[in-house]
C-alpha cells in the first residue's frame, strides 16, 4: 500500500512522492512510464549499498544499462571533490539528457547527487529514493542540492526539483538509533510548526521505530505533506520556508560551538527548539517546553553534558549566515502550530532560554 503527495513546482508543474513499503512495483511502473530502458545511474551510499544490494538490483531491473556508483558514507562526501569523482565517472561512461539519476541514500547522498544530476549536461532527470528518517521527511523535499565549502555547509549548489521521489520505509529496518533521533527531531519540529497532534502520535512510537510499519508511513506521509505545502508556497525561500528553521538557529550555534560531530544535528535542532520555545513563552505567548519532555530522556541518553557557555552560543547566533543586517532572525511560536518570524535585538533573552535549556540538559 502507498500514498502520494503531490508538489506543485509552479503553476503547472508538480512532482509525486510515493510513501509506502515496497514500493518496488510503482517504481517500475513509474519509469516505463517516463524513460527509454536504456541507461541508468545509480547514485548510492555506501552503507545503503552494502545492507540493500538486492532490493536495489531488483528495482531498476527495468533499465538494461545500469550504472551503479557508491558514495562514500558521511557528510564529507557532500564535497567540490566528491561531486567531480560522480560526475567525470558519469561522463565517462556517458550520459545523455533523457538520462535519469537515481539518488538512493541520506540527506548526504540526497544532495550531491541531486547536485550532480542538476549540473551534469546543464541538468538530467532526478530521482531520489531517500534511505534515512531525515532524508525521507525532510532533505528529499523541497529541491535544494549542493555541497559543502571549507567555509561553510551548503555554500555551493541550486535549486534542482527531483521528477518523483520514492520513500519506501521498509529501508529503515536497517537505520542506526542515532539517524532514528536525528529524523524525529525534525517530525517533532513538523509537531510544532503546523500540526502538534504529531506529538502525541510519537510519543506512542518512539520506544519502537516501525512498529507498526503502517503508523509509520502515516507518520512520514504527515510530515512530507506539511514540508511540501510550506515549500510550495515559497520554492526559492523568500518567506515561509524559512518557519522550516524552527529550532535551527539555536541548534546550528550549539553544532558550532560544541564543535562539529560532538553532537549530532538532531540533538542539536532538538535542544534548539526547547530554547526557542522557551524564548517564545517568554514573550508571552502560550507554550510550554513541556511537550517535548516525553522525548527529552531519549535525546538525554546519548549525549554527554553540554559544557558551552552562553556567550559563546551567542557569538555563534550573530555569526551565522541567516543573520540580515546584525539583528538575529528567529523563529518562534505564537501558539502551538502557528510560528512566526522575530528580529532579536534583546540578547540577555537569548541568554536566559540557553540557560534554561542547558540546565535541563545539564540535570
Ligand atoms: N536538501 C535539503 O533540503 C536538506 C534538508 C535537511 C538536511 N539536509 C542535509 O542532509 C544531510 C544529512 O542527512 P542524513 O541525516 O540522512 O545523513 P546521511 O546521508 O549522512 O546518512 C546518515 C547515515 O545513515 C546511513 N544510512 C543511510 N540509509 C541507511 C539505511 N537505510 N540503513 C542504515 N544506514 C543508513 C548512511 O550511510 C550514514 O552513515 C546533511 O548534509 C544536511 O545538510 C538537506
Amino acid at each position: 500500500m502507498s500514498n502520494i503527495i503531490d508538489v506543485g513546482i509552479s503553476l503547472n508543474q508538480k512532482y509525486k512522492i510515493t510513501i509506502g513499503q515496497q514500493l518496488g512495483q510503482s517504481f517500475k511502473a513509474y519509469c516505463e512510464a517516463h524513460y527509454n530502458q536504456n541507461r541508468i545511474f545509480v547514485l548510492i551510499d555506501e552503507n545503503v549499498n552494502r545492507l540493500h544490494s538486492e532490493k536495489v538490483s531488483k528495482l531498476v531491473s527495468y533499465f538494461k544499462d545500469i550504472h551503479l556508483i557508491e558514495v562514500p558514507e558521511g557528510e564529507s562526501s557532500k564535497s567540490v571533490t566528491e561531486w567531480n569523482n560522480l560526475t567525470n565517472k558519469i561522463l565517462e561512461i556517458g550520459i545523455e539528457r533523457s538520462t535519469p539519476i537515481l539518488a538512493v541514500g541520506g540527506g548526504v547522498t540526497g544532495d550531491l547527487a541531486g547536485f550532480v544530476a542538476a549540473t551534469v549536461l546543464r541538468g538530467v532527470p532526478l530521482i531520489h529514493m531517500p534511505t534515512t528518517l531525515l532524508a525521507m521527511v525532510d532533505s528529499s523535499i523541497g529541491g535544494k542540492t549542493g555541497v559543502n565549502h571549507t567555509t561553510g555547509k551548503n555554500l555551493i549548489g541550486s535549486f534542482y526539483q527531483p521528477d518523483a521521489v520514492f520513500s519506501d520505509i521498509t529501508f529503515l529496518e536497517t537505520l542506526e538509533q542515532k539517524e532514528w533521533i536525528t529524523g524525529m527531531a525534525e517530525i517533532l519540529k513538523y509537531a510544532a510548526i503546523r500540526n502538534p497532534k504529531l506529538f502525541d502520535v510519537l510519543k506512542e512510537l518512539i520506544h519502537q521505530p516501525l512498529t507498526p510499519k503502517q503508523r509509520w508511513v502515516e507518520v512520514v506521509e504527515e510530515s512530507v505533506r506539511i514540508k511540501a505545502d510550506i515549500v510550495q508556497e515559497d520554492a526559492l525561500e523568500a518567506g515561509k520556508r524559512a518557519y522550516l528553521n524552527f529550532g535551527h538557529t539555536f541548534g546550528h550555534a550549539l553544532e558550532k560551538t560544541s564543535g562539529y560531530g560532538k553532537i549530532t544535528h538532531g540533538e542539536a535542532v532538538f535542544i534548539g527548539m526547547i530554547a526557542a520555545c522557551h524564548f517564545s513563552k517568554e514573550l508571552g505567548h502560550p507554550v510550554s517546553d513541556a511537550r517535548f519532555s516525553p522525548f527529552l530522556s531519549l535525546y538525554k541518553k546519548q549525549m554527554s553534558p553540554l559544557t558551552v557557555d552562553t556567550k559563546a552560543l551567542l557569538e555563534a547566533m550573530k555569526s551565522d549566515k541567516k543573520v540580515k543586517d546584525n539583528t538575529i532572525r528567529l523563529v518562534l511560536l505564537n501558539e502551538w502550530g502557528s510560528p512566526y518570524l522575530y528580529s532579536c535585538e534583546d540578547h540577555s533573552l537569548l541568554k536566559k532560554s540557553w540557560s534554561y535549556t542547558l540546565d535541563k540538559f545539564n540535570t
